[in-house]
């Protein structure tokens, strides 16, 4: 029966390769693709343990001041305000969240590493935003342990990690780029340096295309085991632990 099916299996394939339904039906692929992963996106949430998380009051509005008091509970549970750590946040933009990590740790050796072009964003983010929304001039430091590499991921990255000396350290890794592309990417070249305990942010964690997807594919494909610490306003910001 089985080798019966596989051959049915090929030749239904076969048969919708040749007749291209994408001519009538490709404008199904972006409504069809959104739906799966909200759906599956839904379905995660679900399954998250509620014991031990942090969670913010469920709320028809979202609160980006709320993201801080995420950061207050993983900076305490972790005791990370004068522990040594190195912060690497993927999307920079203005600096807000950057400064708050710095403010918050004042440990001399701890480094901060920001990425972002700098110039906005490389591709259009949904419907809303669009290549070069969030452009943003390169923040001013006046602490010496901020550095800022200007440029696409894709091209800073990888030489930072192969230069510098960071598998060692406890890391807290912000990923705040809002896109697919640049979320899956980060976390696809951070994942050699990955070792237990260390905390990955999601900015926008609960967008079905983008970084919930990200983690999706990341966290399946390289066998990753994220642990949620917790999240605020319904998922959008969220905090997990390498274990
Ligand atoms: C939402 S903003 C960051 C906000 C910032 N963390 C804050 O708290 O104010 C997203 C940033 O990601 C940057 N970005 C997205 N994809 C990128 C990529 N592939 N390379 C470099 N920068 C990227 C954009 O330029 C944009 O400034």
């Amino acid at each position: 029966m089985k080798p019966f099916l596989f051959k049915i299996n090929a030749l239904a394939k076969n048969i919708l390769i040749l007749i291209q339904p994408h001519v009538i039906l490709s404008f199904l692929i972006q409504p069809f693709a959104f739906f799966a992963h909200f759906l599956s996106l839904t379905k995660w949430i679900a399954q998250q343990p509620t014991k031990g998380v942090y969670k913010d009051a469920f709320s028809l509005f979202r609160n980006y001041e709320h993201r801080y008091d995420l950061y207050n509970y993983v900076i305490n549970r972790e005791q990370l305000k004068n522990a040594e750590i190195i912060y690497i946040e993927m999307g920079v933009c203005g600096g807000g969240s950057f400064k708050w990590w710095m403010e918050n740790n004042q440990h001399a050796q701890s480094q901060f590493h920001g990425f972002d072009t700098f110039e906005g964003l490389p591709e259009n983010w949904g419907y809303f935003f669009k290549n070069g929304d969030m452009h943003a001039a390169v923040p001013e430091l006046a602490d010496s342990r901020g550095h800022f590499y200007k440029g696409l991921f894709q091209d800073t990255l990888v030489p930072f990690l192969t230069t510098s000396n960071i598998k060692e350290k406890r890391k807290v890794i912000h990923l705040d780029a809002d896109l697919f592309s640049s979320t899956l990417f980060s976390l696809s070249m951070l994942y050699p340096y990955l070792q237990k305990g260390d905390i990955i942010f999601f900015d926008e964690f609960n967008v079905p295309n983008h970084e919930y997807l990200a983690y999706k594919i990341f966290t399946e494909s390289f066998y990753v085991n994220l642990e949620l610490m917790g999240s605020v306003n319904n998922y959008y910001q969220a905090a997990f632990i390498v274990k």
